[in-house]
């Protein structure tokens, strides 16, 4: 098939464009590079030898979308492009909405226009809220309860209506749980800018003396051990759902949500022992006041995938720990400083034909 990965260049996207490639499809990737490096794309091409067109173009730019697809026979979409941080979302709605919505409707537009009926959309845990009983399957009721999540019910709801409209379309709506780990290479990975938000970047910046300690939010929950429970799963483990999502069910027209999950919970405790056995090294950490709008407990039912996709996740927390612990130290400030990115500047950019 020949796929349109929009936001290929971020964390996910990245792996996934390695897992399309490696299964013999073909991809085109567009980025805007507001949250993600080029270098991220020319290690996709060096990890699996192919090379593939990348165009630097804004979902809010349609006309640079039709080009795109004027451009290029397209099968599917597979939509990861958005802004993700929770925090931000709340200080910047109307940015949320407009890049997340607005981008996704453009998108959809041009699609339409180009007799694309394909998409595999990134969607989030987040859109159960806070209070679902668990484990969350993919009827549990659906609550946002801040703008980034809003963004995610809103685009789940305008693509239910694209397909309502429209229904000789497929849409799959993929539910991640919380992604991490990194590709078995160690060359690709999350490269968070700033201060990490999320549990495994920071504790990996602190393990490797980047940052002080870890603050632990909360250990007074109902919990095994007080703390915050998570259903981990390893991005290489995402990025197969999204093959397989591709594979079995973008022929069948429809709008078909799945949750990406392992349907085990880990605290937070449990992953800093995790990631101290995998990096050998201590993570200092104390325990602090609970983070506004933090889940005492959410675990996917993973179910569905595996009856409907044949998909589950493989790899368990040890090797998620493992993986993220050989991207950092690969990597220990990200892209862009990396001890190993003089090498595969080998691999000019234009090799990957980056277009505008
Ligand atoms: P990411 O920020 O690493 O990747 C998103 C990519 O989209 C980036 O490369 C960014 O530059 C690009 N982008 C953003 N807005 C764009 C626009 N208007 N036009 C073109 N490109 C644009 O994030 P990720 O972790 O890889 O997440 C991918 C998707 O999965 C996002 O939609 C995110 O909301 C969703 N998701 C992520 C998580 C997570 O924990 N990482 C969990 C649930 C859902
Ligand atoms: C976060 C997002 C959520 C998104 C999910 C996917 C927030 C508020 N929520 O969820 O929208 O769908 O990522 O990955 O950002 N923790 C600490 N100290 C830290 C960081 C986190 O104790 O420095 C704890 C949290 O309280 C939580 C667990 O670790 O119990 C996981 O946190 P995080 O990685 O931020 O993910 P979520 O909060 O589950």
């Amino acid at each position: 098939m020949a796929i349109l990965v929009t936001g290929g260049a971020g964390y996910i996207g990245s792996h996934t464009c390695i897992e399309l490639l490696q299964k013999g499809h073909d991809i085109v990737v567009i980025d805007n590079f507001s949250n993600s490096k080029q270098e991220a794309l020319r290690r996709v091409s060096r990890i699996t030898g192919k090379t593939f067109p990348i165009y630097a173009v804004d979902l809010l730019q349609k006309r640079d979308i039709q080009k795109v697809f004027a451009a290029h026979p397209i099968d599917a979409v597979v939509h990861f492009a958005g802004l993700k941080a929770v925090g931000e979302s709340a200080l910047f709605p109307l940015r949320y909405f407009q890049n997340n919505v607005t981008g996704t409707v453009n998108l959809c537009h041009v699609m339409m226009e180009f007799n694309v009926k394909r998409l595999v959309f990134s969607s989030s845990a987040t859109v159960y809220g806070a209070t679902g009983q668990m484990p969350l399957r993919e009827d549990a009721a659906v609550h946002a309860i801040n703008p980034y999540g809003r963004t995610k019910l809103m685009i789940e709801e305008i693509l239910a209506d694209v397909y309502a409209a429209n229904p000789d379309w497929s849409i799959v709506l993929l539910r991640y749980f919380n992604p991490i780990g990194a590709h078995e290479s160690g060359e690709i990975g999350e490269d968070p800018n700033g201060v990490p938000n999320n549990l495994l970047p920071y504790m990996a910046q602190v393990a490797i003396g980047n940052r002080q300690q870890l603050s632990i939010y909360g250990g007074d929950y109902e919990t095994k051990d007080g703390t915050g429970v998570r259903d981990y799963i390893h991005v290489v483990d995402l990025a197969t759902g999204h093959l397989k999502a591709l594979e079995r069910t973008v022929h069948i027209p429809g709008v078909h949500t799945y949750n990406l999950g392992t349907g085990n919970g880990y605290s937070v405790l449990e992953m800093v022992a995790a990631f101290e056995g995998a990096s050998g090294r201590s993570i200092p950490y104390i325990i602090t006041n609970r983070r506004p709008g933090d889940a005492a407990v959410c675990y996917a039912d993973p179910r569905k995938a595996k009856q409907e996709l044949g998909w589950q996740a493989m790899r368990g927390v040890e090797r998620m720990c493992m993986d993220t612990w050989r991207w950092q130290v690969k990597n220990p400030h990200g892209y862009e400083r990396s001890r190993i990115s003089a090498k595969h500047l080998s691999h000019p950019l234009s090799e990957l034909s980056l277009q505008k």
